[in-house]
């Protein structure tokens, strides 16, 4: 049972078109690689417009499931179905169309190398096919400078930081202007200055383009600092899904080890004395 779920999610694998303004649903979800079984039975509503943030210990399947929504992996049992439409029914190339409504930071950012700053965030326009090599300029710099890196579009990904080379990849992930936008640790390993640069660019993401957004971090800052709404993945379940608030508040002695430890980490980093404060602080509900 879940500690304290915000709603229940309908038994596995009733998923139809008519889920209220529940964009994305996964139902009875389970995949395992070899004998090792990561989801085991998973179900989560991703909401129209929301910030969720997933969270949970290291190795448990958090950027497994985000590969399921994307549809780079096939669950084995259950369902993934993106706004109507189940991805099991779609092949390879009618995977496409839903793919260029998605926006995906990889976990390592995954810069193409050999290709320059621009030509990387250029690179889904171009598998999109988009043809007007203007157009195409004019996109990719729309998107450097939501990242802040206008100025540094000629560049190769060799000499950026580690927290520029995160916000190339934001601006990748944003070039098409998805609806939906998943980033996998998009400030793991950054500075509390950098991390808190990100913070903000996801929270004008749903701002300015009402875009909605799955968030996975390890940094319990950044939770309270980004979320609508958090889930928190463990033993190939969700766990736990709710509020900041209903997150802060619960008595569950594993919730309770998983947010102080942690918060004892970002504390160490600078941030604590910012995070438990307000629910959100830059999104007050
Ligand atoms: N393609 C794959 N083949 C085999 N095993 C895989 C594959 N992808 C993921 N796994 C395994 O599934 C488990 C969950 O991996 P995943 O990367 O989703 O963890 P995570 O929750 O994202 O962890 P972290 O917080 O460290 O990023 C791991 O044991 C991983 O080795
Ligand atoms: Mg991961």
């Amino acid at each position: 049972m879940k500690p304290s779920p915000s709603h229940s999610p309908s038994p596995a694998p009733a998923v139809s078109a008519s889920s209220g303004d529940s964009f994305i649903q996964l139902r009875g979800v389970e995949k395992a690689f070899g004998t090792q079984r990561v989801l085991r039975g998973l179900d989560l509503d991703i909401y129209r417009g929301e910030t969720l943030v997933l969270i949970g210990p290291s190795g448990e399947g958090k950027s497994v499931l985000l590969k399921h929504i994307i549809g780079l992996l096939r669950p084995d049992a259950g369902s993934v179905c993106f706004d109507g439409t189940l991805l099991e029914d779609l092949d390879e190339r009618q995977l496409r169309p839903v793919r260029r409504r998605i926006g995906y930071l990889f976990q390592n950012a995954a810069l193409f190398d050999s290709l320059s700053v621009a030509d990387n965030v250029a690179f889904p326009l171009r598998e999109a096919r988009v043809k007007n090599e203007d157009e195409i300029q004019q996109r990719v710099q729309e998107a450097l400078e939501i990242v802040e890196l206008g100025e540094h579009a000629a560049k190769m990904p060799i000499n950026l930081s580690g927290g520029m080379r995160k916000r190339v990849g934001i601006a990748r992930a944003i070039v098409d202007q998805p609806e939906i936008l998943l980033y996998d640790e998009p400030t793991a390993g950054l500075d509390p200055i950098v991390t808190d640069v990100i913070d903000h660019m996801i929270r004008r993401m749903k701002k300015r383009f009402g875009i909605t957004s799955v968030v996975i971090t390890h940094d319990m800052g950044s939770v309270f600092k980004v979320a609508d709404r958090i889930a928190m993945l463990m033993k190939g379940v969700i766990y736990f899904e709710g509020t900041p608030k209903e997150l802060r508040s619960s008595r569950d002695p594993l919730l309770r080890n998983f947010i102080t430890g942690r918060s004892e980490m970002t504390m160490r980093s600078g941030w604590g004395d910012r995070a438990p404060a307000h629910d959100n602080p830059i999104h007050p509900d």
